[in-house]
């Protein structure tokens, strides 16, 4: 089957919204959905897909301002998040499914691993879906997200971006904001990341540096 990752640039902070799906069987799932539901809707339509679930990578607003909009359309429809985030949002009960760390969910044969990186946000994830890594704010490329908002934490922050830079690298990273570019991948990252860098090997600096 064939896989098809849209990446569509969006609102006035460039967030990055992410439709991944599966071209044989014409469903797909959304990450982060935000800014402009009809456009998002028309790329669904034009495009014959039926939404099958979203995924948050947290609920910063600027991140889930058009989940409410698919939910009312589809009362079928879930939204996964971690809990550790749900004091920013909320969702119909019935349409609402937390998720943790490890979790692995199903989509065209392929599993898609929910990987808990708390900092940015403390229920912030990031998802591994056939080498593709969705990172939201808690990596971007020669970047990551900030520390300085409600719940936020460097320590945490710090831990996380060790974890992601354990994964393979040829891992392909695709972020939640348009900052310096539209994907890279977890070797790059390593390699020319000042964050990921000082976090892999000075966190003194790394909260310094965060500030
Ligand atoms: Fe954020």
């Amino acid at each position: 089957m064939a896989i098809k990752i849209e990446q569509i640039k969006i609102g006035p902070l460039d967030n990055f919204i992410y439709i991944v799906s599966d071209e044989t069987e014409k469903n797909c799932f959304m990450i982060d959905p935000a800014w402009d539901p009809a456009l998002l809707d028309k790329y669904l339509n034009e495009n014959s897909l039926k939404l099958s679930f979203i995924l948050l990578t947290h609920t910063h607003p600027d991140h889930i301002n058009a989940v409410d909009y698919f939910l009312k359309k589809d009362k079928e429809l879930k939204v996964y998040f971690h809990k550790e985030d749900a004091f920013m949002y909320k969702a119909p009960k019935e349409q609402t499914e937390f998720m943790e760390d490890k979790r692995e969910m199903e989509f065209a044969d392929k599993r898609i691993s929910v990987i808990h990186t708390p900092g940015h946000t403390p229920g912030s994830c990031c998802f591994l879906f056939d080498g593709n890594l969705f990172t939201g704010d808690t990596l971007f490329i020669s970047a990551c997200g900030r520390i300085d908002l409600p719940r936020s934490d460097g320590k945490e922050l710090v831990k996380s971006l060790v974890k992601l830079s354990k994964l393979p690298d040829k891992t392909k990273v695709y972020p939640g904001h348009s900052y310096n570019g539209r994907s890279s991948s977890i070797a790059i990252e390593r390699e020319h990341n000042l964050y990921m860098k000082l976090a892999l090997k000075d966190e003194e600096t790394f909260l310094r540096a965060m500030r």
